[in-house]
């Protein structure tokens, strides 16, 4: 079995990475030529890298006829809500036409393949506090850049089901952290300040957005063993909520790195970390992909931000 993984090398890519070749699977990832390796350099001697730019269509056809791939994970994307603000057309651009020359390469070169698409819960956007927990159901909403491109790349997965037969499962991912996230966002900025603090590398005070927002956090780890399933059980032209079922406040977040950490820090709001808009709460859930599937996550939510903070004092 041949599976490829676009942006191999960012978090969730390594992951994926990890647990495809624990289940003897081919891997192959696509980088770009900035790509930063860091994330898969324990990987190298086993998985093939592809340079591949996913918004030029020639480059994702040489992709797809050079690797010819079982399952395609895709992965790859601009994933950061504030960033989509900033450069909301490179946004968009990214993601959906990225996504676009994948299925348009499949459907030239006529190949047999199953394709799992990382759409995101942002897609519901605005949720009144009495519509949770989301179904896959509830209204999409969309309040920023991000998540209309990846309402864009839901549909189409359905639109080239419908249109071609291409066999395309979308995966609607609540938040998800773990060793690797990407500094950017909220459970690994305030890890890393915290580390940072304990190593006095900087003053102890703590920077933070809007910590009244809600979110349903999954360990990474628990995220890729369900994408693997997704393609595995998963049926084409559907969506699944990934999630974990429940959901805390960015400030309980907080609390918890804090009460795993011995050191005094002060904490002070940032407004450039305030948004636009900003989605109030988000809930999953995810019974529909567990009856498909048998999945549910396995890993505490205390255990994934213990594994995070040592990452960043281990940096
Ligand atoms: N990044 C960040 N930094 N967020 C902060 C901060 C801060 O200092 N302080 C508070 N927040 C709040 C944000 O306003 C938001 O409400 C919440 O923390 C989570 O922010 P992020 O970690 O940036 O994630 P996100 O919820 O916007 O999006 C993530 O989850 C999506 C799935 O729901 C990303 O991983 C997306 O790519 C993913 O699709």
């Amino acid at each position: 079995m041949k599976a490829l993984i676009t942006g191999i090398s960012g978090f969730v890519g390594s992951h994926l990475a990890e647990y495809l070749l624990k289940n003897n699977t081919e891997v192959y990832g696509t980088i770009r030529h900035r790509s930063r390796m860091n994330h898969i350099q324990h990987l190298m001697n086993d998985v093939n890298l592809v340079e591949c730019e996913l918004r030029d269509p020639f480059s994702v056809e040489n992709l797809i006829q050079d690797v010819k791939p079982d399952l395609i994970f895709h992965l790859a994307a601009q994933s950061f809500v504030p960033t989509s603000w900033n450069s909301p057309i490179d946004t968009i651009h990214n993601n959906v036409a990225g996504q676009v020359n994948i299925f348009e390469a499949v459907r030239r070169f006529n190949l047999d393949c199953k394709i799992q698409i990382a759409c995101s819960s942002e897609e519901y956007g605005y949720v009144d506090p009495t519509e949770v927990p989301i179904t896959e159901l509830n209204p999409i909403r969309p309040l920023s850049p991000y998540a209309i491109s990846k309402v864009a790349q839901d549909y189409l997965g359905y639109q080239y089901y419908k249109s071609y037969g291409l066999h395309v499962v979308c995966t609607r991912t609540f938040n998800h952290t773990g060793p690797r996230r990407g500094e950017n966002f909220v459970t690994s900025n305030f890890a890393k300040q915290i580390a940072e603090i304990e190593k006095g590398l900087k003053a102890p005070v703590l920077y933070v957005g809007n910590l009244q927002a809600q979110r349903d956090f999954t360990d990474v780890r628990d995220v890729v063993h369900a994408y693997w399933l997704a393609l595995e059980k998963g049926d084409p032209g559907e969506v699944y909520n990934i999630a974990s079922g429940s959901c805390c406040t960015i400030q309980e977040m907080l609390n918890l790195l804090l009460s795993l950490s011995t050191v005094q820090i002060e904490i002070k709001e940032d407004p450039a970390r305030l948004r636009p808009s900003d989605v109030e709460i988000l809930l999953g859930d995810y019974s529909k992909f567990h009856k498909k599937t048998g999945w549910k996550p396995e890993i505490p939510f205390t255990q994934t931000m213990e594994d995070l903070l040592n990452y960043w004092r281990a940096i």
